[in-house]
């Protein structure tokens, strides 16, 4: 666990600031934008996540569009993003901030927390880029280098501590993007150590990338996702994108897939048809 305390930030700043990504969502700090974007980018690709992002914030500007709309519209907009379930969670978000806390996002952690949906990862996620606080985000990228550098595989609370600490005051934006960038660009599943700026304090690296890689079981640090084709997600996604346009009798569906959709309030039956919810 020493390892963490080694990292020199400053080594990690001066690295990441010159090569920063240039993503829209780092443009602005307007809390919804800032969460629409979080939410799209825990499951979706960066670049599949773009496009997506600026129509759905052309379609619902601030929570007051997006709570006024029927679930089926949000569902709609949600299209080739997978995982439907963020858009519901985004809606009953949305429907909270305007029934709660006056259309706007709270700021404070334990709001943010108990919004629907709303995770550690999110809610540190808003705080950090749309409110600027010097809190810590651990999406999969940063639990990735922080395990690497500790030589460990850490439990979430550790990793979450030990990112608390590295955060410089006053610079918790861009230390955040510029810890996920590293993780992103350079210390990806298979690194590229040779770019990295803190290779020297790392217990893998100087340990000679020893196996098993500390990242993998560490908490937080994604696995590979299953095969989507042939999935019971690829069929999901194609039940709601032919619900898309209109209704469709039942039958036209796998009985279980429609079932597993209706539970979740993602489609609803009415009248022998399945439709997007109202
Ligand atoms: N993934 C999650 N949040 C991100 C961000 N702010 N920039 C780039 N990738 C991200």
């Amino acid at each position: 666990m020493g390892g963490l305390t080694l990292i020199d930030p400053g080594l990690v700043l001066a690295w990441g600031i010159p090569r920063m990504r240039d993503l829209p969502w780092r443009h602005v700090r307007d809390p919804w934008m800032i969460l629409v974007a979080e939410v799209m980018l825990q499951q979706t690709q960066v670049d599949r996540v773009i496009p997506k992002w600026e129509a759905f914030l052309d379609a619902y500007p601030s929570p007051a569009e997006c709570a006024d709309a029927p679930l089926g519209d949000v569902l709609r907009m949600w299209q080739g993003l997978g995982y439907p379930r963020r858009a519901k969670y985004l809606h009953a978000t949305a429907e909270q901030v305007i029934k709660s806390h006056d259309g706007c996002l709270p700021d404070s952690l334990d709001s943010l927390l108990a919004l629907p949906g709303i995770g550690p990862y999110t809610a540190r996620a808003v705080l950090a880029f749309a409110f600027e606080r010097d809190v810590a985000v651990v999406d999969t990228n940063i639990a990735r280098v922080l395990a690497r550098v500790a030589g460990d595989r850490l439990t979430s609370k550790v990793a979450q501590s030990a990112a608390d600490a590295l955060v410089p005051v006053g610079a918790g934006w861009t230390w955040n993007q510029v810890i996920m960038d590293l993780g992103a660009l350079v210390c990806r599943p298979m690194p590229m150590c040779a770019g990295c700026p803190i290779s020297a304090s790392c217990e893998w690296h100087v340990g000679s990338h020893p196996k098993p890689d500390p990242a993998f079981g560490s908490a937080g640090v994604s696995t590979k996702q299953a095969p989507f084709k042939g999935s019971d997600r690829q069929r999901r996604g194609q039940v709601l994108a032919a619900l898309s346009s209109t209704g469709r009798p039942v039958a036209e569906f796998e009985a279980r897939i429609v079932e597993g959709l209706v539970a979740e309030g993602l489609v609803e039956r009415r009248g022998g048809e399945v439709v997007l919810p109202e």
